[in-house]
């Protein structure tokens, strides 16, 4: 017998199929409740609600679970690469090497980026945030491929429009961060793979040879596979509700990028390292930090910790923890702020606020103690989240185009003025 779950509104009862997906969790149906009832639901920040049913990603909150397509995100991290993990996140498989050969060859032809993006990109003040930079030379290729705003573009065209997408994005994500520094741009050394190429771009000064380290590298491609998806969150259902109006994939991921900016989403990362600084500089007493979160009053929450799902532990804080301790081995650097951070997760770890409310270090804190010892300016962290998201963006657009959803359109209660009348401007 089907599963059916009923609601009582106001003394009537009113019934909804139970929708399971492939890992047991369950959903009620309510899509005739307000045909049925006259009645919504209301749950501010989508805290119970299932936007859309999707084959991507998994995560278990609970058991610290996440999952792309099946894979789990310990063996993709250990064994996979980033554009590897981009493919089976976007076509659904793990590609052959003559399919991941080829997929990296189509990238590498379209890493160039128009040279009128150039003059966009000349506009923009030196002290441009390179976030907002990037959103804009993004939804800036709408006007240099127009044929992208086409919502009926056959398979081909959307194929063409993912590989620019990847290919150019390293390329954006670098000059916006060479316009802040005042640098000339440089240009992709297509020789190199993708994390090499962009760290090319962004390091490289005209007068120097620059050899692109492969510990640096490595590293880089291990911590964009960890961001590379993560269901349903703030940016990821921007970009689906952008795109279900049937906006070009351009718009839709510059939309994902503008809500990755804030500092609870992706910007956290750039936060933590900010927080981390503040107290060291502070003396390091890490229990007042730790005070001063747990008071309502201060306004001030510890960044990098806490997760709307994850509720026992971030399967990719694990994996960075792991990764942050190598990649400064490796490289030699001593990070003070490591300590500050080890001994503020130890601490808040242990505390009952935080225990209660079940608040972990999430995928945000230590990834910029990772990027602090690459080199990567402080400013440019929450672009590397963004390049990581990509293949999650489209990965996401694409599904939501194939499964030809309706566009987003949230209900509201209102809760303003009854009907009034209006007084002329004189007699107010
Ligand atoms: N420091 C102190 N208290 C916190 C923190 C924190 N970092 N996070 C949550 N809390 C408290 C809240 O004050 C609240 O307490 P209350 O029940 O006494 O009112 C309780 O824990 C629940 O918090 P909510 O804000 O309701 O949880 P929500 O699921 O809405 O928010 C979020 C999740 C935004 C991640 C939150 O934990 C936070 O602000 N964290 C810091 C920012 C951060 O690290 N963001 C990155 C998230 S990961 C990512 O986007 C990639």
């Amino acid at each position: 017998m089907a599963k059916t779950a009923e609601l009582i509104i106001n003394g009537k009862s009113y019934k909804f199929p139970i929708v399971e997906g492939t890992e047991n969790e369950i959903a009620v149906d309510i899509s005739t409740l307000l045909e049925d009832s006259g009645a919504i639901t209301l749950d501010l920040g989508y805290k119970n609600t299932g936007a859309t049913k999707s084959a991507i990603t998994f995560l278990d909150g609970d058991k610290g679970i996440l999952r792309h397509r099946g894979y789990s995100i310990e063996e993709l991290a250990s064994m996979s690469s980033f554009l590897e993990v981009s493919y089976l996140l976007i076509f659904g498989e793990l590609p052959n090497k003559d399919q991941l050969d080829k997929f990296s060859d189509d990238i590498k032809r379209h890493t160039m980026v128009h040279e009128d993006i150039k003059k966009i990109l000349d506009g923009f003040p030196s002290s441009s945030h390179p976030m907002g930079v990037l959103a804009s030379m993004f939804c800036a290729q709408t006007a240099f491929y127009p044929e992208s705003l086409d919502p009926n573009r056959s398979a081909e065209g959307v194929y063409l429009s993912i590989v620019r997408s990847l290919a150019k994005m390293p390329t954006f994500a670098a000059w916006a961060y060479k316009n802040a520094m005042g640098h000339p741009v440089n240009y992709p050394d297509n020789s190199l793979n993708y994390c090499s190429r962009f760290l090319k771009m962004l390091y490289a000064l005209p007068a120097e040879h620059y050899e692109v380290d492969p510990i640096v590298a490595s590293a880089l491609d291990k911590l964009l596979i960890l961001h590379a998806d993560h269901e349903q969150n703030c940016s990821t259902s921007t970009v689906r509700i952008v795109g279900s109006s049937k906006a070009s994939i351009y718009s839709s991921i510059s939309a994902g990028i503008n809500a990755l900016w804030g500092p609870l989403h992706g910007g956290a990362n750039q936060e933590v390292i900010l927080m981390l600084e503040a107290i060291k500089k502070d003396g390091g007493d890490v229990e007042k930090w730790i005070n001063k979160a747990k008071d309502k009053n201060s306004g001030f929450r510890l960044m990098g910790f806490g997760h709307r799902v994850y509720k026992n532990f971030d399967p990719r804080a694990k994996i960075i923890k792991q990764t942050a301790d190598e990649v400064l081995g490796k490289l030699g650097v001593n990070d003070p702020v490591l300590d500050i951070a080890l001994k503020l997760e130890e601490v808040a770890l242990r505390d009952p606020y935080f225990i209660e409310r079940k608040l972990y270090p999430n995928v945000d804190f230590y990834s910029g103690i990772i990027y602090r010892a690459l080199g990567i300016p402080v400013d440019m962290f929450t672009v590397m989240f963004a390049m990581g998201r990509l293949p999650g963006w489209i990965a996401q657009w694409k599904e939501l185009r194939e499964n030809k959803e309706p566009i987003g359109r949230p209900r509201q209660i209102y809760t303003g003025q009854n009907l009034r009348t209006y007084v002329p401007i004189g007699k107010r």
